[in-house]
């Protein structure tokens, strides 16, 4: 993301009223191109997240030789993925060596998940990213996959993008993950589909199943209670589907319309995979009026819509299994925090160290400013509440989930708030400004 500034400025507003049509989920729709570029035969992705960081994945197929159109009756956001299966399992050789060097830009589920892939494809890539990807770490991802005989490179003693993958020939492993990412997960059980024989995944905290449902799908033969997957022996069969809506955009919604006085907010065809919605969990038990209608399945998603109520918050403690369930809605969760009564803590969530930014410090940098009384820990942050907050300039640090939580705490904070950078949305919620606005007006 350029450093160009773009400023936002939100101001508090008498009524949020409203329905809320979301992106598409960001985690499902790098699956579902990625995974239907490996099928044999062609698939239809409706509702494909708009957001940079999937355009960057879809940037990164194309220049593998993966042929990817837009269609659909708007023309956008449908995607038409040919894949390329037919003949590539015979010798593995699914994709073309790419010609220049991939940019997977501010995208950590491109940059890990097509290194997992890459590592079985016989040519040399190399794959960079914006500024903060190449801060983020990658040793994670190349000692797993150099135990399957991976031949992959990083920058700073094998820490840090850009990555060089020369594809080889790799064989299963057994696992244990060390932390509960499922980028990780999904690079492993990528290069697995690949590999001479069985790959065994332990996962000591779970992450986002998204990979092994869509797998499952596609027809892979893959234990999901256990996390075993069987190299493929006949191509994946293309799934042509409507991607859900992504919660972890509805969480700004969420909790905007927890926190503020005078709300009532529908959100339509929610994504609520029990492995993302610890955001409800806890929204619930802080005790936001929320309730859940139309629950269905679609090709092995569950999905519903969401309505949300001005609500009396109270402080809760966040911590243990729930993190990965929730983790890219903690600076949002914080911005409830601040609203609700008593003390909130959130503890053994250093992971969000390294996301985008490091979240722990960006976030209550930038609340504070608002007057929000926030105590960082090394993994964690304690929030007190009840403090007023009061409208100032913030900024986004670039990171596009810290912009729209400061957003939403703008929303109740007396005066305006301005957020620098705020164009930063872009990366995975291009539309969020307007849909608040129409929120408000
Ligand atoms: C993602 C997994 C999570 C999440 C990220 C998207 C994914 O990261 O924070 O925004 O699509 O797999 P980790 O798996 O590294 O925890």
């Amino acid at each position: 993301m350029a450093r160009q500034n773009i400023a936002e400025t939100v101001k508090p507003c008498p009524r949020l009223e409203g329905e809320v049509i979301l992106p598409g989920d960001k985690s499902i729709s790098h699956r579902a191109a990625i995974l239907n570029s490996l099928a044999w035969g062609k698939a239809e992705i409706s509702n494909f997240a708009p957001g940079k960081d999937c355009l960057a994945t879809i940037s990164c197929l194309r220049a593998l030789g993966v042929e990817i159109r837009r269609g659909g009756p708007q023309n956008w956001p449908t995607l038409l993925v040919s894949g390329t299966g037919k003949d590539g399992l015979k010798g593995m050789v699914m994709l073309k060596e790419p010609a220049d060097v991939l940019n997977a830009e501010n995208s950590g589920t491109t940059m890990r998940l097509l290194s997992g892939l890459l590592c079985s494809q016989p040519f040399l890539s190399i794959i960079t990213g914006d500024a903060s990807l190449r801060s983020r770490p990658m040793g994670r991802l190349i000692e797993p996959l150099r135990r399957m005989g991976a031949e992959i490179f990083g920058r700073g003693k094998d820490s840090f993008a850009p990555l060089v993958i020369k594809g080889r020939e790799l064989h299963g492993i057994e696992f244990s993950l060390p932390v509960p990412s499922a980028q990780i997960k999904s690079a492993i059980l990528l290069a697995g589909l690949f590999a001479r024989g069985k790959t065994i995944l332990h996962q000591p905290i779970p992450s986002r199943d998204h990979t092994e449902r869509l797998l499952k799908q596609m027809g892979a033969e893959l234990k999901t209670e256990s996390c075993q997957l069987n190299p493929l022996i006949n191509p994946l069969a293309p799934v042509s589907f409507r991607i859900p809506g992504d919660i972890s955009s509805a969480a700004y919604f969420l909790v905007a319309g927890a926190i503020h006085p005078n709300a009532r907010i529908v959100i339509k065809n929610c994504g609520i995979n029990p492995t993302r919605t610890g955001i409800i969990d806890v929204l619930l038990d802080m005790g936001a009026k929320l309730k859940m209608e139309n629950e269905r399945m679609e090709v092995g998603e569950p999905l519903a819509d969401i309505i949300v109520e001005s609500s009396e918050l109270k402080g809760v403690e966040i911590g243990g299994d729930i993190i990965p369930r929730l983790i890219d809605e903690i600076p949002v969760l914080v911005v409830a925090g601040c609203v609700a009564r008593g003390k909130t803590a959130i503890r053994g969530a250093g992971e969000l160290r390294v996301k985008e930014s490091d979240r722990i410090a960006t976030v209550s940098r930038e609340l504070s400013r608002l007057g929000a009384k926030i105590e960082p820990l090394p993994d964690g942050m304690v929030i007190y509440g009840g403090e007023p907050l009061l409208g100032a300039k913030v900024d986004s640090h670039l990171d596009h989930r810290l912009a729209m939580s400061l957003a939403i705490a703008g929303l109740i904070a007396k005066g305006g708030t301005t957020i620098n950078h705020a164009q930063v949305v872009q990366v995975s919620y291009p539309a969020f400004w307007q849909d608040l606005q129409n929120l408000v007006d």
